[in-house]
């Protein structure tokens, strides 16, 4: 594995890549991509290989363009080319009823497919050069902390990965919106920069969410309780609890503020971020990664602000922080 910088050259190596079957990681506006031909089955095996993935988890195939759509889907909804029309390229996935020639190890044994243009040049032009769907999670092992450095990816999957294109850092940094759309009552299946009152509004119509996993025959990895953490254990806290926390000790603790400021000592490592969506979600997942990476006894989240800009921020945080004590190093 290398990291190649992004020019026209090396997209095209990985689209020659991809087409020999081999996995390429890419950069996206909302994290890394770990890409292989939608089109390929053996191909695909090696993304759930690499990423320890259970295969009956489904994969989002990105492509070009909103005409693509029907390539891979079929009864799409008006609701779907509106929403493609007023965001795409965008960082929105759609689930749809997949055509028959779909492959089921690409949905997860599902008889719908998610479909995403994503809104970043490189991926454009490699998905342009390679001139099909590429099916592409996070480019991090399951349940872990998504990508959002060439880096991250190299540290994480190493060798198991043909081609990592750099990009820079992501712009957005936390996953796509995902809304199903396969069925009448439009659903709201991941929170992501798209809201759900965005969604609404072009629209003109309510969209829902499931009130919880069970209640869905989805299987959205997003969903799971455990998923996006980091190895140390994390808890979300507020200012109260932080102190108490950091009045203990014995323990080497990271800290990540949300708009507080407070000074590192010998056993407190603290990483500030702005009390801004924007800039927080950018850099949520790369500070998180420094603080796992220096082993320390627990991370420390100060608790975000609530409100919809803060959504898909607070879902991911509820999911890095959930079972904490049961992570371990090892
Ligand atoms: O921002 C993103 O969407 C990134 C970048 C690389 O595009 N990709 C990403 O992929 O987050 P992944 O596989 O880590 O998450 C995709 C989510 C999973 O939770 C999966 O279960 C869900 O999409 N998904 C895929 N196909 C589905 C389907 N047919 N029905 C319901 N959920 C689906
Ligand atoms: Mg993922």
């Amino acid at each position: 594995m290398t990291i190649f910088n992004a020019t026209s050259e090396t997209i095209g190596q990985a689209a020659k890549c991809l087409r020999d079957g081999g996995l390429v990681a890419f950069p996206t506006e909302t994290v890394y991509g770990l890409g292989a031909d939608a089109r390929n089955p053996e191909a695909i095996k090696r993304i759930f290989a690499a990423k320890n993935r259970p295969e009956n988890h489904p994969l989002i195939v990105h492509i070009a363009s909103v005409e693509q759509l029907e390539e891979w889907a079929q009864d799409i909804p008006d609701m779907a080319f509106k929403l493609a029309q007023h965001f795409c390229p965008a960082p929105l996935a759609f689930v749809l009823k997949k055509r028959p020639d779909v492959s089921e190890i690409v949905t997860g044994g599902q008889n719908t497919v998610a479909l995403r243009i994503p809104n970043h040049p490189i991926a454009l032009e490699l998905l342009r050069a390679f001139g099909n769907g590429i099916a592409a999670p996070s480019a991090n092992r399951f349940c872990r902390i998504s990508p959002t450095q060439a880096q991250h990816v190299a540290d994480e999957l190493g060798n198991d990965v043909d081609m990592i294109l750099d990009g820079g850092a992501c712009q957005i940094g936390v996953e796509s919106t995902i809304i199903d759309l396969s069925s009448d009552k439009p659903m709201l299946l991941r929170f992501g920069q798209i809201t759900r009152s965005d969604l609404e509004t072009v629209l003109q119509t309510e969209v829902f969410i499931p009130d919880s996993l069970s209640k869905t025959t989805v299987r959205t990895a997003g969903m799971m309780a455990i998923h996006y953490a980091p190895l140390t254990p994390a808890m979300c806290c507020n200012s109260n609890m932080l102190v108490t926390f950091l009045n203990d000790k014995n323990q080497k603790v990271g800290v990540l503020t949300c708009g507080s400021n407070m000074p590192s000592t010998k056993n407190r490592i603290v990483i500030s971020l702005p009390s801004n969506s924007m800039i927080y979600a950018q850099n949520l997942y790369a500070k998180l990664r420094e603080l796992d990476a220096l082993k320390l006894d627990l991370i420390l989240v100060e608790q975000p602000p609530k409100g919809e800009a803060w959504q898909a921020i607070n879902d991911r945080l509820g999911k890095a922080t959930h079972n904490a004590k049961s992570h371990t190093h090892d």
